[in-house]
C-alpha cells in the first residue's frame, strides 16, 4: 500500500501554517500505526509554487520552507529503520520557468540550453506554432518570447515551460536528477505525466473536434518508449528494486497499460478509470475486466486509485461515506497496489471554497486541505493552516477518530491489517463469484488461504449471498457473523465455510 503526502498539507511542525518534513517525522509513528508500507511525497523541490510544486526550479535540493536535505537524510533512514519505503515525485515534462536552464535558454537563440526546451516560430498567419491547448483551460500551449521572437511549448502554464525529450542532453541531465536521489537513498519514484515526454516530431495539430480536451490527454506517442527503457535502467541500476510508477494521464486501460512495454518500462502506471466512472456494480465490473484484460494480459501489476491531489475527494465525489468506505475496501481486496491519498483514511470531503479564495490554476484546491490531527482549532496546526479546514474537521480530526471504533480511520486501519495478515488479499489470484444485481463479489486465493469480498453497491439491503467467518465488515457491528444480510453500501470479506 502507498500511502501519498501532500507536504504542504500533511503536519506543520514550526507553526508557519505550511506542512514540512519535520511534519512528517513527527507523524511517522501514526504511519507505522495505520500499516503504510510505502510513502510517496508530492514535489519538495524549490519552486516559485506556481502549480504548487510541480513547477520545479532546481531538481538537486529541497524548497526551504519544507527543510533541507540533511532532515531529508533524516527521514530516509528513519523510514528505513521502521521498514517502510518512501518514493519521490519526479517532473520531468517540465520546468519552472525560474530553472536556470530556461533563463539561459530565453537570454538568446546560441543559448547552450535553448534546445533544453521546445522553440518555435509562429504560424504565418502570426498565432502559434499550431492548435494545442494546454491543461486547465482553453488557451494555447505555447507562449511567445518577446526577446528571441519565437513561441515555446508549455502543457500546463506558461511558468511550466516543457522540456525536450528528442535532445539527448535533456536525457542526460535528468536521468542524473533520478542518480541524486537514488543515492540518498530513496526507494522509487512517481513519475508526472510521463506520457507527455515524447511529442509529434512533426508537431501537427490535433483534431480540430477533440482539442478542446487539451493536449495532455491526447499525447500517446511510440517514442516514449525508448525513453521510459532509458530511465528504467537509470532507475533499476541501483539496488533494491527501486519503483518506476508512472502517471499516464489517458483515462483509458488499454493505453495506460501499454507503458509496461515488455516488463521493460513503468513497474506501475496509474488506471484513473474508476475515478471517472459512476459507483455502480456494472460500472466496477466493467473496470475490474477490463484491468484483467489489458493489465493481467500482459503480466503488468495494477493500480488502484480513488483520490489524489488532483481529484475531488472520494467522500465528496460518491456523495456518502458509507460509498468512499465500501469503494475503499475494493481497492485493497482487488488484485494490485492500492494507492490512499492523505486524509481518504479520515472520510475527508473536500474543502469548501468561495470563488475569490481558489488559489490553485487547476481549481483543485478542495483536496488540499489540511489535515486535522487534534479536535481542537486549531486542529494541531499551531497557527492554523494555509488553507482552511475540510468540513467537519473536529469530528473528523486523527485523535477522535483514533478513539472511535466505528470511526472511518478505523474501518481503513482494520482493512489495512487485515491485507497484511493474509497473503491471499496481497498476492491471491482473483475470480469473480456469483452475485445478485446491484453487488458484486469475488474471491482472493492463495495456496490453502481463501477468502471472499461480497460488495452491496446499492442504497438498499441485499440478500449476502455466501457464509463464513466475517473477518472485516464496514457495518462494524456485523463483525460478529454474518446474518444472511448486507447493509446499503455494505463491504464484508468472509474466509467461506469448507463447503461454500
Ligand atoms: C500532474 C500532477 C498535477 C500537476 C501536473 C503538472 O498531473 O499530478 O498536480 O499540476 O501534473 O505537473
Ligand atoms: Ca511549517
Amino acid at each position: 500500500m502507498v500511502y501519498q503526502i501532500y507536504p504542504r498539507s500533511f503536519s506543520d511542525s514550526n507553526g508557519d501554517g505550511i506542512g514540512d518534513l519535520q511534519g512528517i517525522l513527527d507523524r511517522l509513528d501514526y504511519l507505522e500505526w495505520l500499516g503504510v508500507d510505502c510513502l510517496w511525497l508530492t514535489p519538495i523541490y524549490p519552486s516559485p509554487m506556481a502549480d504548487f510544486s510541480y513547477d520545479v526550479s532546481n531538481y538537486t535540493d529541497i524548497w526551504p520552507t519544507f527543510g533541507d536535505l540533511e532532515l531529508f537524510d533524516r527521514l530516509v533512514s528513519e523510514l528505513q529503520r521502521r521498514n517502510m519505503r518512501i518514493v519521490l515525485d519526479w517532473v520531468p515534462n517540465h520546468t519552472s520557468d525560474q530553472h536556470p536552464w530556461f533563463l539561459d535558454a530565453r537570454r538568446s537563440k546560441d543559448s547552450n540550453y535553448r534546445d533544453f526546451y521546445v522553440w518555435k516560430d509562429g504560424a504565418p498567419d502570426g498565432g502559434p506554432p499550431n492548435n494545442w491547448v494546454r491543461s486547465w483551460v482553453n488557451l494555447p500551449a505555447w507562449t511567445y518570447d518577446e526577446g528571441t521572437e519565437q513561441w515555446y511549448l508549455h502543457c500546463f502554464l506558461p511558468e511550466q515551460p516543457d522540456l525536450n525529450w528528442a535532445n539527448p542532453a535533456v536525457r542526460e541531465a535528468m536521468n542524473d536528477t533520478l542518480r541524486f536521489w537514488l543515492d540518498r537513498g530513496v526507494d522509487g519514484f512517481r513519475m508526472d505525466v510521463i506520457h507527455l515526454l515524447a511529442k509529434d516530431p512533426e508537431f501537427g495539430d490535433d483534431p480540430e473536434d477533440l482539442k478542446v480536451l487539451s493536449h495532455v490527454v491526447l499525447n500517446h506517442r511510440e517514442e516514449i518508449h525508448p525513453i521510459l527503457r532509458e530511465i528504467r535502467s537509470t532507475v533499476k541500476a541501483y539496488p533494491g528494486d527501486p519503483v518506476i510508477v508512472g502517471e499516464v494521464y489517458l483515462i483509458d486501460a488499454s493505453l495506460v497499460a501499454s507503458y509496461h512495454g515488455s516488463g521493460d518500462e513503468l513497474d506501475l502506471a496509474f488506471n484513473f478509470e474508476p475515478m471517472f466512472r459512476p459507483f455502480t456494480a456494472e460500472s466496477w465490473r466493467e473496470i475490474v475486466d477490463r484491468v484483467i484484460e489489458h493489465f493481467d494480459a500482459r503480466g503488468a501489476w495494477p493500480t488502484w486509485v480513488l483520490n489524489n491531489h488532483d481529484a475531488p475527494r472520494s467522500a465528496t465525489r460518491l456523495r456518502s461515506l458509507e460509498r468512499a468506505q465500501a469503494a475503499a475496501v475494493m481497492i485493497c481486496t482487488l488484485r494490485g497496489t492500492p494507492f490512499l491519498f492523505q486524509g481518504e483514511e479520515l472520510g475527508l470531503e473536500n474543502a469548501v471554497l468561495q470563488e475569490g479564495e481558489v488559489i490553485d490554476p487547476g481549481f483543485r484546491d478542495g483536496a488540499r486541505a489540511p489535515i486535522p490531527w487534534e479536535q481542537e482549532s486549531p486542529h494541531g496546526w499551531k497557527k492554523g493552516g494555509w488553507m482552511q479546514f475540510p468540513p467537519d474537521a473536529a469530528a473528523k480530526a486523527v485523535e477522535v477518530q483514533q478513539k472511535d471504533p466505528a470511526s472511518t480511520l478505523s474501518i481503513y486501519k482494520a482493512l489495512l491489517e487485515l491485507r497484511r495478515q493474509e497473503p491471499a488479499l496481497r498476492r491471491g489470484d482473483f475470480r469473480w463469484l456469483e452475485s445478485l444485481p446491484g453487488t458484486l463479489s469475488w474471491e482472493r486465493c492463495e495456496a490453502e488461504s481463501i477468502l471472499h469480498v461480497h460488495l452491496n453497491l446499492t442504497g438498499k439491503e441485499a440478500v449476502l449471498e455466501g457464509s463464513g467467518e466475517v473477518l472485516f465488515s464496514t457495518g462494524r457491528d456485523h463483525l460478529d457473523g454474518p446474518n444472511g444480510a448486507l447493509r446499503p453500501h455494505e463491504a464484508m470479506i468472509l474466509r467461506p465455510n469448507e463447503a461454500s
